[in-house]
């Protein structure tokens, strides 16, 4: 699509990237549609919003005969995929599709290598296999829409509407204070594409009928140098005066003492243990940039996601201070601090039992 007002349908739109395209395009001038069941969450203003329901074959026909300059999509599930191509596939000029990096077979090391993929018509919706039901659904675009198709495959998705809060956890920890618990390794690579800069590029590369596939992450920098640029947003927002007390312990101290990584209750957001995902966090971010990619700072990115959740933080992804208390004071050799369970309590501490999906 050229850069002119189009028509633009996201499907999905009532959450967190797919919503934050919807808006974008709003913004930018497009006539959008959103079509999703509408549980989520509310589509943002300015959209026309049409109800469906992927379970089915029938629920998508009231998208029967539609026309889009470009259709975006985030779908999981196969079987959720093939239906909505069978009735807008041939009046899409163009299609984009939201896959994720979990489609790679190997964490350990950075390589091509996919998943085989699930049967195009699994509604499997359990993580474990998450990551082959993307590729099927990534062939199923691929096959309808040939060279109209773009598949971008994200690493973690940070900003505001994270329902996740694998960022969100760090400056919200710093904020209260105190030594922090600091995951393994300094140099331990870490990436992410911030929510604004992808829903930014989906858009600008429909515009520049950009296809094919693409990784969609930024560069790599080490946990130390993450944390620290975390603790500098916080300073240049006022929020804290200086760097936090980061107090690093190797992972299997804290493998051993139950902290799980990347996500979910009791975990260190971002952190992945090695060797098992040596690979995990340094994709190179260098061909999505080439194709247009553009990455705000970290500082910028821990900013927005501060002015969007600082008043009102619930946090569902994250150490509770009872736990960190009783991991540092085990690694110290002393006590835990009976007090820390206050901040717990203040929290509003909502983290859910299971992790979702490591894309
Ligand atoms: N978060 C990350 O760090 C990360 C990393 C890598 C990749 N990804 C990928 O990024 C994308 C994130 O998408 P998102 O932020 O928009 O969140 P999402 O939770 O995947 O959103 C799903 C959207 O699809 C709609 N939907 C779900 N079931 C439906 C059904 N049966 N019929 C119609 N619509 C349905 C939902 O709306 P209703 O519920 O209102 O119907 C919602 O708007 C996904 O593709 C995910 O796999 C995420």
């Amino acid at each position: 699509m050229s850069a002119q007002a189009k028509r633009v349908l996201v499907l999905g739109g009532t959450a967190y990237l797919s919503r934050t395209i919807a808006r974008t395009a709003v913004e930018r001038g497009h006539r959008v549609t959103v079509a999703a069941r509408g549980v989520s969450g509310e589509p943002p203003e300015g959209v026309e919003f049409v109800s469906i329901d992927r379970g089915s074959a029938e629920g998508v026909e009231a998208l029967r005969g539609g026309e889009f300059d470009a259709v975006f999509d985030v779908a999981r599930m196969p079987a959720h995929v093939g239906p909505v191509l069978d009735v807008l596939a041939d009046g899409a000029g163009y299609w984009s599709f939201v896959s994720t990096i979990s489609v790679y077979a190997r964490n350990d090391v950075v390589s091509g290598e996919v998943h085989e993929p699930t049967a195009t018509d699994s509604a499997d919706p359990s993580p474990e296999v998450y990551g082959a039901s993307k590729v099927a659904c990534e062939n199923l675009v691929r096959e309808r829409l040939g060279d109209r198709a773009l598949v971008t495959r994200p690493g973690l998705i940070v900003g505001p509407g994270d329902p996740v809060d694998r960022l969100g956890y760090w400056p919200l920890r710093f904020a209260e204070g105190g030594e922090v618990l600091a995951p393994g390794d300094r140099d331990r690579p870490v990436q992410w594409i911030d929510v604004q800069d992808y829903a930014d590029w989906l858009l600008d590369a429909a515009d520049a009928g950009v296809t094919g596939t693409l990784d969609a992450i930024g560069d790599h920098i080490g946990m130390g140098a993450f944390l620290d640029g975390i603790a500098d947003a916080l300073i240049a927002e006022g929020v804290i005066a200086e760097r936090p007390d980061l107090t690093w312990v190797p992972q299997e101290f804290l493998l051993e003492h139950g902290v799980r990584p990347w996500a979910g209750h009791e975990s260190l957001g971002f952190w992945v243990p090695s060797p098992d995902y040596d690979g995990h966090g340094s994709r190179p971010a260098g061909p999505a940039v080439t194709a247009g990619l553009r990455l705000s700072s970290l500082q910028e990115t821990v900013k927005r996601w501060w002015r969007a959740n600082a008043a009102a933080p619930s946090l569902r992804a994250g150490m509770s201070r009872v736990k960190e208390g009783e991991v540092l004071a085990a690694w110290h050799g002393t006590e835990p601090d009976p007090e820390l369970e206050r901040y717990d309590r203040e929290r509003g501490f909502a983290v859910p039992a299971a992790a979702r999906p490591a894309g």
